[in-house]
């Protein structure tokens, strides 16, 4: 099937992203809601977590993009591939991340990936980076205690800014890692890998403060 074909780019603080998103209900997007909830912020396509919820099926799987029509197609290969563990939502993070999992029960957000966020290398366009202070914020009210949050991108000074942000956080404690701990890597990462360019990551563990 051709790839859907959507715009490189969305400037995220135009008034169409600007949109409420509906804020989800995990008993009518999974068939087991009891399961831990993995989700990846930022996931185009879906590629990552359509493999990883074979790889590690014991997880619920949410990802979240900006770019409507990759959700959609995401989506859709879910349900032809037969998957009840596994939703896509169209939201801008940036802004809506709290609204959207709001209703999301304590104890339910057990991984929370992000993977290598649009850098918006000019100052100017500096607002429209993915992680923020709010989204922190919105994580933290809702990842469990001992919950994980993963970092990772191959642009240093975004890395150094997502890690401060994450770093200067008192619900979060920073463990440095050497590798990617998971058994599936994304579009971008195995982009990045095959040009040996480096990685930044960090996972930051939910504490009880
Ligand atoms: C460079 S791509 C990386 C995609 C994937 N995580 C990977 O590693 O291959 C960044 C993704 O984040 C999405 N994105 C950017 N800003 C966003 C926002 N505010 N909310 C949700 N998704 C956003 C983009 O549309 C894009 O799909």
């Amino acid at each position: 099937m051709p790839r859907v074909r959507v715009h490189q780019h969305v400037n995220p603080l135009a008034p169409f992203y600007r949109q409420t998103p509906v804020r989800l209900d995990i008993e009518e997007l999974f068939a087991d809601p009891a399961r831990p909830l993995f989700m990846d912020i930022g996931c185009a396509r879906g590629r990552f977590l359509l493999k990883m919820a074979g790889e590690m099926p014991e997880y619920n799987y949410l990802g979240i993009e900006i770019r409507e029509p990759l959700v959609e197609e995401a989506n859709r290969l879910a349900d032809e591939a037969g998957l009840t563990n596994l939703h896509y939502s169209f939201c801008n993070a940036m802004l809506w991340l709290d609204r959207l999992i709001e209703k999301i029960p304590d104890g339910v957000l057990q991984m929370v990936t992000i993977q290598f966020p649009d850098p918006w290398f000019k100052t100017k366009h500096a607002k429209r980076r993915m992680v923020n202070r709010e989204m922190a914020d919105a994580i933290a009210a809702k990842l469990d205690i001992g919950g994980k949050v993963f970092v990772q991108t191959d642009i240093e000074f975004l890395a150094e800014e997502m890690f401060a942000i994450f770093r200067g956080h008192e619900r979060f404690d920073e463990q440095k890692i050497d590798a990617n701990p998971f058994p599936v890597k994304t579009e971008r990462e195995l982009a990045v890998e095959s040009k040996s360019l480096p990685v930044y990551r960090r996972i930051f563990k939910g504490t009880e403060n």
